[in-house]
């Protein structure tokens, strides 16, 4: 039977609340045999879940400072943010228009120390940094256990397209908006993520994910504390669709919402990998 969606209401508007399934990352880090099972069945299903980060205190503490590092970069006057432009560049740099914003930052270009920071967030190094090295470590452990279930008698691992010494595009990249006066002037941008796998940190509504058995709209509330982890086509297409790339999109619940901050972790398979099942 297809799980039932909650009710939330903000504002004076009644929405559905999608149905994440939490994941701990503790159990997993412990090897914990039924939480690694929930995982699978919750990447194969909905390709959103939750993952319970709350013991991890350095990492959520990085994340804050994020969310003040965002929002600090974007109070630039535009022509500082216009610098951090990369044209023809989908992975890196300044992105933006009326009301909303994004900055990318590639891991590979931190750790090669290839391309500086903006200015306003050199200072603040460390941070980025240590975010991006938990992230990676957490998404690795993600893919180690779903391979564990996809082909437990096998030598097939998911890793052997994310090979640490492969370049890649994983990036941190940090948001801010859409808020709009009115919610109908949000324009429709469903996709499915292209990577592996997405952390996204964020305190407010703003992403609907399309339920697979009802092709209905249902937000995903934001949880302090967790990481709202979504399956992208690169994982889907090397499990042989037994891992899910839910379509979703950005947008926002009521007319007028308050501006919305979000930091997010886009895993990716090393460069030119074929999307084919292992
Ligand atoms: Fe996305």
């Amino acid at each position: 039977m297809a799980p039932i969606c909650k009710k939330a209401v903000v504002g004076n508007v009644t929405i559905d609340v999608a149905p994440l399934e939490t994941i701990s990352l503790e159990l997993l880090l412990r090897g914990d045999e039924r939480e690694r099972m929930k995982l699978y069945a919750a990447a194969g299903s909905l390709g959103f879940f939750y993952l319970d980060v709350s013991d991890s205190e350095k990492h959520l503490t990085d994340v804050e400072r994020l969310y003040s590092i965002t929002e600090n970069y974007f109070t630039q006057p535009e022509q500082e943010l216009l610098k951090d432009i990369r044209e023809n560049d989908e992975f890196r740099g300044y992105k933006g228009g009326k009301n909303w914003g994004s900055l990318e930052i590639l891991r590979d270009d931190v750790n090669f120390s290839e391309e500086l920071l903006p200015p306003i967030i050199q200072a603040d190094s460390a941070t980025v940094e240590s975010f991006i090295s938990t992230s990676h470590e957490i998404v690795h452990l993600l893919l180690a256990q779903l391979s564990k279930s996809l082909w437990p008698n096998s030598e097939k691992h998911l890793q052997d397209k994310h090979r640490a010494t492969e370049r890649n595009n994983s990036s941190l990249k940090v948001y801010r908006g859409p808020s709009l006066e009115r919610r109908a002037d949000v324009g429709d941008n469903t996709h499915t993520d292209g990577g592996s796998l997405t952390l996204l940190y964020t305190d407010k509504w703003g992403t609907q994910i399309e339920l697979p058995w009802s092709k209905e709209w249902a937000w995903v509330e934001a949880k302090p504390g967790h990481a709202i982890v979504t399956v992208g086509d690169t994982l889907q297409a090397l499990s042989g669709g037994r891992l899910y790339s839910c379509p979703h999109r950005v947008s926002q619940p009521v007319d007028g919402f308050e501006e919305r901050w979000a930091v997010t972790y886009f895993f990716r398979p090393e460069n030119n990998v074929s999307l084919v099942p292992l």
